[in-house]
């Protein structure tokens, strides 16, 4: 059997194979645990223009299938971040995509996606717009931060903030050259015993394996209207979950909360799909990218009863 080819090429950055950790669920304290020189990319916690302090504890409470967060983004801010992390990670060789979050405020996105350059080492910024429900403002802070920087800007849309579908294609739009689809969606807990919320932050987001048919169905949706590429997000545990997330039109995928349960998850999710495409014949993974809607509009054009699809 021959190895299979996990390459992938995202907006003209070429990754070794399809797997990343989804920004914000480990950073440099796995290096013991994870090999980075293996890793697609390397998606570092958001960052912000300063340093945040983050939400009060508890910050995480785990939750049928998933777990609940409210961390707040704590982080060091944007010159520690330039100065400090990505020098130590451009070490491992490969792509550095920089999630960057700017507080909900447009100016916020402009100026941090000002920060980073081909100069800078990192490949790619990612903005996280989690608080952007309006594809016209996603259009915006998109357009504005392309014009800032001469790498490619990616945008991670946030489930359930409106329309996903024309978000995506707002921010294609908007110049984005790829999507990241989705991300936590917003929950709470309460403790039964205090009778308060659970989380410090009181509300927070939703993820793991619970959230994956949800994340399935977006990515499902949005390829069928924007031409960049996807990186599908929510609830891989492993290969076959990875693999749902190929079919239904991601080029590349990313970790999250599994990397809580298993530190060695993005590892063995890239060996899960190098198995399962060597197993079914297949001798590149970009052969399976999006091939469930091909299978499915293959048959649906033949002649038949018209099916219901709800
Ligand atoms: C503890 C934790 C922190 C996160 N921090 C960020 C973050 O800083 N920026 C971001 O874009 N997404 C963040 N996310 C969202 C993940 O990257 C991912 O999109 C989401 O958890 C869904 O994937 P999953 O179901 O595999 O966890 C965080 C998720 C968790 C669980």
């Amino acid at each position: 059997m021959t190895t299979p080819d996990l390459s992938v090429e995202i907006a003209g950055i070429t990754f070794q194979n399809p797997v990343m950790q989804g920004a914000g669920t480990f950073g440099e304290e796995y290096a013991d645990f994870v090999d980075f020189t293996k890793l697609g990319a390397i998606v570092p916690k958001s960052v912000t223009e300063h340093p945040r302090p983050g939400n009060p504890p508890p910050r995480i409470v785990e939750t049928p299938a998933g777990m609940v967060n409210a961390i707040g983004v704590e982080n060091p801010g944007v010159d520690w971040y330039l100065n400090e992390l990505v020098p130590r990670l451009r070490r491992y060789g490969v792509p550095i995509i920089a999630s960057v979050y700017g507080e909900g405020d447009l100016d916020s996105y402009r100026r941090i996606t000002g920060r980073f350059s081909s100069r800078t080492g990192v490949a790619a910024v990612e903005l996280d717009l989690k608080f952007f429900s309006n594809p016209d403002e996603v259009n915006k802070v998109v357009s504005v931060c392309v014009g800032e920087t001469d790498i490619p800007v990616f945008v991670k849309l946030t489930p359930f903030l409106g329309d996903n579908v024309e978000r995506a294609i707002a921010a294609e739009a908007g110049g984005a050259r790829a999507l990241t689809l989705g991300n936590t969606i917003r929950a709470m807990v309460i403790d039964i015993e205090k009778r308060r919320p659970r989380l410090g932050g009181v509300v927070g987001g939703l993820s793991g394996p619970c959230i994956r048919p949800i994340g399935v169905k977006i990515v499902w949706d949005a390829a069928a209207e924007v031409r960049v590429p996807i990186i599908g997000v929510g609830g891989i545990t492993d290969g076959p979950s990875a693999i749902e997330y190929l079919l239904a039109g991601a080029t590349a995928v990313a970790v999250g909360s599994y990397n809580f349960v298993n530190p060695w998850a993005t590892l063995d999710v890239i060996e899960g799909i190098s198995h399962y495409l060597a197993e079914n014949g297949f001798a590149s993974v970009r052969e399976i990218v999006g091939l469930a809607r091909r299978n499915f509009e293959a048959e649906t054009a033949t002649p038949g009863e018209p099916r219901d699809l709800v």
